[in-house]
């Protein structure tokens, strides 16, 4: 079965002391679980104290962004081996916030999913609809397209350890959270688009985090679900004791 992964997407916050600070306090407060995995996702500026900071205390270090070069003359980018060698595992790819503000096109996180992939780090790959999408009864179509162009000449085998993450655009740092029936859905929908693409057993095993307004108060009831693996938490990461309580969710 798949183990659930609970991460949190700090985005553009805290220094390098602050960070090390929460996730050395996230350590000492989710320590000894062994049922699930804790990921968090610091500034680039903080990758590197928090991964020595986190070292041999059981949660996984992961980048917001890369860039699909390796090297050269890339001004400002940062690639998947450079993460590595932070010390990052994980990587979050095609957030809708790099989508919406940063210009981020389907190809795009194509090339960065893949780069990551070759580098050895496990891409959280983001899709969802936005709200006028969602009006118009387009949510399928749109996470079908962000689906497919995310995972096009990704091999079975690669994909069997991607992570992929539904974050409603609508639901993302609004309060609103999508209900746990309606993002079901859609992660079983998504599941069924991975067993066309490369068969039951590589999409039984690929995990399909919900994100968008997680809270303790409702992440009990999400997990609960029988497509929901993960989650993938903002605001309610930023402070120890709301994002540990999400990760001891107890499924309701
Ligand atoms: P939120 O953000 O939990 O603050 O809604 C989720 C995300 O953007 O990943």
């Amino acid at each position: 079965m798949r183990t659930p992964l609970m991460a949190g997407n700090w985005k553009l916050n805290l220094t390098i002391d602050e960070a090390v600070g929460l996730a050395t306090a996230l350590a000492g407060q989710t320590a000894g679980l062994t049922d699930r995995e804790v990921m968090i996702a610091p500034v680039f500026t903080a990758l590197a104290p928090v991964g020595k900071a986190l070292e041999g205390r059981g949660i996984y270090l992961g980048a917001q962004d890369v860039y699909w070069e390796s090297s050269g003359a890339w001004t400002g980018e940062v690639s998947a081996p450079l993460l590595k060698d932070a010390g990052c595992s994980h990587v979050i790819v095609g957030h809708s916030e790099r989508r919406q503000h940063f210009g981020e096109t389907d190809e795009d996180v194509n090339r960065k999913a893949r780069a990551a992939i070759k580098a050895g780090l496990l891409p959280v790959i983001c899709v969802g609809e936005t709200l006028e999408e969602r009006e118009a009864g387009r949510e399928r179509d749109v996470v079908h397209r962000m689906v497919k162009s995310a995972l096009e000449g990704v091999s079975p085998e690669d994909a069997s350890s991607v992570i992929l993450a539904y974050e409603p655009v609508w639901a993302i740092g609004t309060g609103k959270t999508a209900s746990p029936d309606q993002a079901d859905e859609i992660h079983g929908y998504i599941r069924g688009l991975l067993s066309g693409s490369f068969g039951d057993i590589v999409a039984d095993r690929i995990r399909i985090l919900y994100g968008g307004s997680v809270k303790p108060d409702n992440v009990d009831e999400l997990m609960g679900k029988p497509h929901i693996d993960g989650a993938l938490v903002g605001g309610a990461s930023l402070e120890v004791d709301s994002f540990s309580r999400i990760v001891r969710f107890e499924k309701g």
